[in-house]
C-alpha cells in the first residue's frame, strides 16, 4: 500500500486534527513524506485542512473514482488488491477478460465511470453514461467456494448490501441479476466464465457490475424502468465508498457461498416471489407464477397449467 494510502487510512479514521509528525511516526516515515502523501492526495481531489499547530483533518473524498480513496475505505484480503482505475474504457468485463488470459491475479478490479461498448445480459448493450460506476472483478478459483453458477446470485446480494450500506435505499432483486429500488432499475450484473478449452473447466470467472449512481437523465426507452441511485437520494452517490463496500461484501460472500445462506436474503429481496411473472423464452412469452429460488439459485415456477418448472437463467419481467 502506497504512503498517501496510508496517510488517508489515518485521516479516514481520526474525525479531529491529527499533526504531519504524529501521522509520520504511526506510519514509520518522514513528515516529509507525510507532506507529499497529503499533495498527492489533494491533487487527486480529496478537500485536507491544514491549521497550525493541529495538523491536518480530512473534509471530504475526492468525488471522481480513485484507486487510493478506494484501496483506503477498503479492508480485503483479495479482491481490490489490484485495482485500475480508467476515466473511460470500452467494457471492464471485456478487459479484464483480456487481462485474465495473460495471467491477471484473482481478485483483480477494474473500474471505471464510463463505457463506451458497456455489455449487458443476451448480448445486448448496457446503458453506461458518464458518471456512473462500472466494474468488473476477476475470480480465480480460490475466490469462490462451490459452484460458479450461484456466483451471479451471490453477488447480487453482497452488491444489494453495499449500495444499502452507501446509499440508505431498499433495494430488492429481480432474479437473477437486476437489482431495483422503487421497482426501477439502479445495477445490473454480468457474469462471464473463461473455459480452459482442453479440460472445459471454469478457470476464471468475470464478473461485471454496473450502477447508475449519478444524477441523470436518462433516454426515454429507459425513463420508466430504470433510475439512479443519485436521483433517488437527491445526491451522487460516493462512488469511491460504494466501490470499497462492494468489494467488502462480496469477498466474504463468495467465500461461505457454499452454505448457501445467501439463498435466503435473495428470497426475501426478491421482487418476483409470489407474483406473475412474464418469463421471455426463446421461443415466445408466457405468464406464470413465480413460486421460489432453489438451492441452486434456479427460479422455481407454475405454469397456467398447474406444472412446475425451473428456470436455470433468462429473463422473467414483472408488473411492479
Ligand atoms: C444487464 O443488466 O444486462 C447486465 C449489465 C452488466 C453491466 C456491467 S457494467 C460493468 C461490466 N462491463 C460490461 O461491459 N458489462 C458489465
Amino acid at each position: 500500500m502506497t504512503t498517501a494510502t496510508n496517510v488517508l487510512r489515518v485521516l479516514l479514521a481520526t474525525p479531529d486534527y491529527i499533526s504531519g509528525h504524529e501521522m509520520a511516526t504511526l506510519l514509520g516515515v518522514s513528515r516529509n513524506a507525510v507532506w507529499k502523501a497529503v499533495c498527492a492526495l489533494r491533487e487527486e481531489g480529496c478537500v485536507i485542512e491544514a491549521a497550525t499547530n493541529r495538523g491536518y483533518r480530512l473534509l471530504s473524498l475526492s468525488q471522481d473514482l480513485q484507486v487510493t480513496a478506494v484501496q483506503a475505505l477498503c479492508h480485503t484480503e483479495q479482491l481490490g488488491q489490484s485495482l485500475t482505475v480508467l476515466p473511460s474504457v470500452s467494457s471492464t468485463n471485456a478487459l479484464l477478460r483480456e487481462w485474465a488470459a495473460t495471467g491477471a491475479v484473482g481478485g483483480a478490479v477494474v473500474a471505471t465511470g464510463h463505457q463506451t461498448a458497456g455489455r449487458g445480459r443476451r448480448g445486448r448493450s448496457f446503458d453506461s453514461a458518464e458518471g456512473g460506476l462500472y466494474m468488473s472483478v476477476l475470480l480465480r478459483p480460490q475466490n469462490w467456494r462451490g459452484d460458479a453458477g450461484l456466483i451471479t446470485s451471490c453477488a447480487a446480494v453482497a452488491v444489494a448490501r453495499a449500495i444499502e450500506r452507501v446509499c440508505a435505499v431498499d433495494v430488492q432483486i429481480k432474479w437473477v441479476n437486476d437489482l431495483l429500488v422503487g421497482g426501477k432499475k439502479v445495477c445490473g450484473i454480468l457474469t462471464e466464465a473463461g473455459l480452459d478449452m482442453e479440460t472445459g473447466e471454469l478457470t476464471y470467472a468475470v464478473l461485471g457490475i454496473g450502477i447508475n449512481t449519478a444524477c441523470r437523465a436518462f433516454p426515454s426507452e429507459l425513463l420508466d424502468i430504470a433510475t439512479s441511485l443519485g436521483n433517488l437520494t437527491g445526491e451522487p452517490c460516493d462512488r469511491n465508498r460504494l466501490l470499497a463496500a462492494i468489494l467488502e461484501e462480496l469477498e466474504p460472500a463468495l467465500l461461505q457461498m457454499e452454505s448457501g445462506a445467501f439463498l435466503e436474503e435473495s428470497r426475501r429481496r426478491s421482487c418476483v416471489l409470489g407474483r406473475t411473472v412474464t418469463v421471455h423464452a426463446a421461443d415466445g412469452a408466457y405468464e406464470a407464477q413465480a413460486m421460489d429460488i432453489t438451492e441452486s439459485g434456479h427460479l422455481l415456477i407454475k405454469c397456467v397449467d398447474g406444472t412446475m418448472t425451473q428456470l436455470h437463467s433468462g429473463e422473467v419481467s414483472v408488473r411492479l
